[in-house]
């Protein structure tokens, strides 16, 4: 394999960038010519292509975004998008792909693997619902943010005493939610894996403001029910009953930005290296992901094929600490 191509793909997060670097740099250092392909698929299908060095990578390690861009496609999801996705890596001269992103980027991957193109996975998403990793790119960074919000947001619930429901992102996992909220003492968390009757959310304010706590700070994951605005605006009817008046944070794309923690940077530039090595070495067709501590490749098939469970270990704890 003489030449690689390297995309980021579907919605970013911190540790995109020491990924591509880690991509760029091992395949330099392996006498591998490297391609940038810029916007995701949709770059790839208009041939937004150049090559990259390993200076070109220089100063990006604590930046977080994409250097490269990214993009949802949904022209990739037909078979002519993919087909003048092939002609661009023929034209280019490119001979394996590495692709970083969520469960929509590497289904991606695996339809051209299908198409028998050399395809390496990367999971990298702060909804941490990818099969054959413990935990993608993104994720720990995006989880000290929330927790510097939900910090910030307990010295302003204290100070007037009121309830706040914190929205976090994670499409439809709950993951993001169960562990900030384990991770930031909140009182409650809401996740689309559990179903929670709304008499029991009264009853957990009701509750902390009778104990006498100076705030109750509920966790609400974007896929739980109808979310946090909703929620908020049924307990409003019932402030007084409950004894907290309530206030909705709806923490939004801030959880996506910023310069990645360590954890991500290391994490990012371990499966970046491992991706190219694994390429070259003929194991075309997996994802490289993350598990008990070392670098485990699993078929793109297998990562794709559902979104990951939470662990009801997690979910013990969680209620645990509430
Ligand atoms: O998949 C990452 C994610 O941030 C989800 O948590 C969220 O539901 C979605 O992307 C938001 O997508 P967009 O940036 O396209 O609004």
């Amino acid at each position: 394999m003489k030449s690689i191509g390297v995309l980021t793909s579907g919605g970013d997060n911190p540790g995109l960038n020491p990924c591509i670097r880690a991509v760029v740099r091992t395949g330099c250092y392996l006498d591998v010519r490297m391609m940038g392909i810029r916007r995701g698929y949709a770059g790839l299908i208009d041939g937004e292509i150049d090559e990259m060095d390993p200076r070109s990578v220089g100063g990006i390690i604590g930046r977080g975004g994409t250097i490269l861009g990214t993009a949802r496609c949904p022209e990739f999801y037909e078979s002519k998008g993919r087909k003048e996705a092939l002609r661009s890596l023929n034209r280019f001269g490119i001979d394996g792909l590495v692709v970083i992103g969520g469960n929509g980027s590497l289904t991606g991957a695996l339809a051209l693997w299908d198409m028998d193109f050399p395809t390496m996975g990367i999971p990298s998403t702060i909804d941490n619902d990818i099969n054959g990793t413990d935990i993608s790119i993104g994720v720990d960074t995006a989880l000290n943010t929330i927790l510097d919000a939900i910090d910030k947001i307990k010295d302003t619930a204290s100070s007037h005493n009121r309830a706040f429901l914190i929205e976090t992102m994670g499409r439809n996992s709950g993951y993001l939610a169960m562990a900030s909220g384990i991770a930031g003492g909140a009182e409650m968390v809401l996740c689309p894996e559990v179903a929670t009757p709304f008499e029991d959310i009264v009853h957990v304010v009701e509750d902390a403001y009778i104990r006498g706590k100076s705030h109750c700070i509920i966790i609400v994951a974007e896929g739980w029910e109808s979310g946090a605005q909703a929620l908020a605006n049924k307990l409003l009817d019932r402030q007084d009953e409950m004894g907290f008046s309530v206030r909705v944070t709806q923490l939004g794309h801030v959880q996506r930005g910023g310069s990645p923690s360590a954890f991500d940077r290391i994490l990012a530039t371990r499966l970046g290296a491992a991706a190219v090595r694994e390429l070259l070495d003929g194991n075309a067709g997996h994802m490289v992901g993350w598990i008990k501590n070392a670098i485990t490749p699993t078929p793109l098939e297998e990562a794709v094929a559902f979104d990951k469970e939470l662990s009801p270990r997690l979910m013990e704890l969680a209620r645990i600490m509430e």
